[in-house]
């Protein structure tokens, strides 16, 4: 019979605990993915014991806090701390989200806190971005049209126009869930995965936009865009509560239309 190993690096051993200071009486434990690319270890997890009484109430308050008084060789990206600017994607207690708007509080027992699933690990909890947005750059997330701008004033939009763009101009890049789907970890180097998507749909339905043609065509490819098999994982995880899931199916439905036309 076959048999399947791990490559010893994909092994996570135990790492270091930190316990809380004496005498504190409210304290959470944090379990956090630790990986440095220079010390040629496996990945571990170190458990940090937190005074909840002097810590704020979301997980990013947390790695925070164990970054500036614990262990200040925790590594993390976070910059807006108020969920615009996406880069403290994670995965937390088992789902994709933004630590800085995930409140500690409604997570029961230990805080497991690791990188975003599937995507190579610069350190710690900081995924390497280059390929998505390599995927993202793909699409041409500008304003394409021939007509001339009028010097004088904006490409206008009517009301009617301006509200296809809602859910999803909203998107902010965090990538949880194209992490979060299957497709996209087994076919990534040709699926653009359900961020990227979301993001060409914001495009193709700007009414000011002119190069929808060109777009769907772009799109119209058995991996691009139909490696997504509606298994809704995206949809599920979106920090912002947006419908990647359903702007694939928009992009589907208009290609199907199209060659019906
Ligand atoms: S659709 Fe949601 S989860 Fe996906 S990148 Fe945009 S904001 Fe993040
Ligand atoms: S609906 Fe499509 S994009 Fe979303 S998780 Fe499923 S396969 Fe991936
Ligand atoms: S720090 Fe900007 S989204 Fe969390």
């Amino acid at each position: 019979m076959a048999e399947f190993t791990l490559p010893k690096n994909s092994k996570i051993g135990k790492g270091k605990t930190w316990t809380a200071p004496a005498g504190a009486t409210n304290v959470r434990r944090f379990k956090v993915y630790r990986w440095d690319p220079d010390d040629d270890a496996n990945p571990r997890t170190d458990v940090y014991e937190i005074d909840m009484d002097s810590c704020g109430p979301m997980v990013l308050d947390a790695l925070i806090k164990i970054k500036n008084e614990i262990d200040p060789t925790l590594t993390f990206r976070r910059s807006c701390r108020e969920g615009i600017c996406g880069s403290c994607a994670m995965n937390i207690d088992g789902r994709n989200t933004l630590a800085c708007t995930k409140a500690i509080d409604d997570i029961g027992g230990e805080v497991g806190v690791y990188p975003l699933p599937h995507m190579e690990v610069v350190k710690d909890l900081v995924p390497d971005m280059t390929h998505f947005y390599a995927q993202y750059a793909s699409i041409q997330p500008w304003l394409k049209a021939d007509t001339p701008a009028d010097p004088d004033r904006e490409r206008l939009q009517s009301p009617a126009d301006r509200k296809k763009l809602d859910g999803l101009y909203e998107c902010i890049l965090c990538a949880c869930c194209s992490t979060a789907c299957p497709s996209y970890w087994w076919n990534s180097d040709r699926y653009l995965g359900p961020a990227v998507l979301l993001q060409a749909h914001r495009w193709i339905v700007d009414s000011r936009d002119e190069a929808t043609g060109e777009r769907l065509d772009q799109l119209e490819d058995p991996f691009r865009l139909y490696r997504c098999h509606t298994i809704m994982n995206c949809t599920n995880t979106c920090p912002k509560g947006l419908n990647p899931a359903k702007a694939i199916g928009e992009i589907k439905q208009l290609l199907v239309e199209r060659r019906g036309a």
